[in-house]
């Protein structure tokens, strides 16, 4: 019903293409949903709850623990803000107890800070955790998010018919354009198509959101880290031809700095979404993260590799016990390397393979180990490149063309 009746008042103008030039590397930033999830109690709970603090919190730990100057650069309200009415004019308030300022106010602090924001909501009469939604409104939503300032918009689909997702999208995404202020559109579009067994439409989804989640909402564990590593390869519906500068299959939020990780889980977890060149929005607490985490997040080659302007999804060229992944990066005839041993328990394993058998195989290269910086000189197709990997560890290099 709502949907043939924005069809009918929009179809004539809808534009059916994503022309919002933003998110042209993946969207770096903080979200709170994995972390913080949906406390509401800000009396028990007033340093954790889903309130301003929180996000003004954050805004400041992005800032002073050099977040922002690596490139973190979005604060990211999620779900459970809401107030359970619309004020006398139809629009959406936030919760007056756990925001009393309001969301303009959160936002413009957000600013202040040199930041952006972004904010949740559901096109479906719900969210997935309940709260008010945005069916029958979605023009005044948008309007809304405007006006308080908002440079995201994460828009989820509970609570609302499957067969309405090819049109609530793009609708939403036409709104936003139509406020005239620039907003990345994020959407679960073909995590839903595979949820409810529907081949998806990466082409529409392209033209309508600058990213989409494709598989289960992460959580703070190795099996949900490998277990989204392990889809991911197999590439599903070709789904990696669609993912580039202005739009990227995410693959979800990251949990490195939490409690489930080991130290080379969180290299294996932060290291993949690098060589996936996917979204890093960072579902952790930064104004308590340990040294040893926030120094991977930081560190500067991997961020280069994920923002790399190429923007290529990593695909593996070898599966099993030995995973080996490879990205092609700039310079051109570059790539960054991968190799994550999955095994869980025994010693850490020798890995030697020639240089050729990553695909690497015109000239000489320079190498340089990853995640510490090791510098491993130069090399030809027929170097053995030997290293170990920890179980569930990963071992990354980058391989540059040398003229
Ligand atoms: C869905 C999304 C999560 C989060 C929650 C909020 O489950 O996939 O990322 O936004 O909704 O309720």
């Amino acid at each position: 019903m709502l949907v043939s009746i924005l069809l009918f008042t929009s179809l004539s103008t809808l534009v059916i293409a994503l022309d919002n030039g933003l998110a042209l590397t993946p969207t770096m930033g903080w979200r709170n949903w994995e972390r913080f999830r949906c406390e509401v109690d800000c009396e028990t709970y007033p340093n954790d709850c889903i309130g301003e603090r929180l996000f003004m919190d954050m805004a400041d730990a992005i800032v002073a623990s050099g977040f922002k100057d690596a490139g973190y650069q979005y604060v990211l309200l999620d779900d459970c803000w809401p107030a359970p009415h619309r004020d006398s004019s139809g629009r959406l308030q936030a919760d007056p107890k756990r925001f009393p300022h309001g969301i303009k106010a959160l936002a413009d602090y957000i600013h202040s800070k040199g930041l952006k924001f972004g904010i949740y909501e559901d096109f479906g009469k719900k969210t997935c955790a309940g709260y008010i939604g945005s069916e029958f409104y979605l023009q005044t939503d948008a309007q809304t998010f405007a006006d308080w300032g908002a440079d995201l918009v994460f828009f989820d689909h509970c609570n609302a018919a499957a067969k309405d997702m090819k049109y609530g999208f793009p609708i939403m995404e036409f709104f936003l354009n139509k406020t005239g202020r620039p907003m990345i559109f994020t959407c679960p579009w073909p995590m839903d198509n595979r949820i409810q067994h529907i081949k998806p439409d990466f082409p529409a989804i392209r033209k309508t959101c600058n990213m989409w989640r494709i598989y289960n909402d992460i959580e703070d564990s190795w099996d949900s880290v490998i277990g989204i590593i392990n889809w991911w390869s197999k590439d599903w519906y070709n789904m990696s031809a669609y993912h580039g500068p202005g739009g990227w299959n995410n693959p979800d939020m990251i949990v490195v700095g939490n409690f489930g990780l080991s130290p080379d889980q969180e290299k294996v977890h932060f290291g993949m979404w690098c060589i996936f060149a996917a979204p890093l929005l960072l579902a952790n607490d930064l104004r308590s993260i340990n040294n040893r985490s926030k120094a991977l997040l930081l560190n500067k080659r991997l961020l280069a590799i994920n923002q790399d302007p190429l923007g290529i999804q990593g695909k593996p060229i070898q599966m099993g016990d030995v995973q080996v992944w490879t990205k092609p990066i700039l310079p051109k005839g570059s790539k960054a390397v991968a190799v994550v041993y999955t095994v869980q328990g025994g010693n850490f394993i020798r890995v030697k393979y020639p240089l050729e058998f990553y695909g690497l195989d015109a000239g000489e290269y320079h190498l340089t180990e990853v995640f510490e910086g090791h510098d491993l000189g130069q090399h030809n197709k027929s170097s053995v490149i030997s290293f170990t990997v920890n179980p569930t560890g990963i071992y990354m290099f980058t391989a540059k063309p040398v003229n």
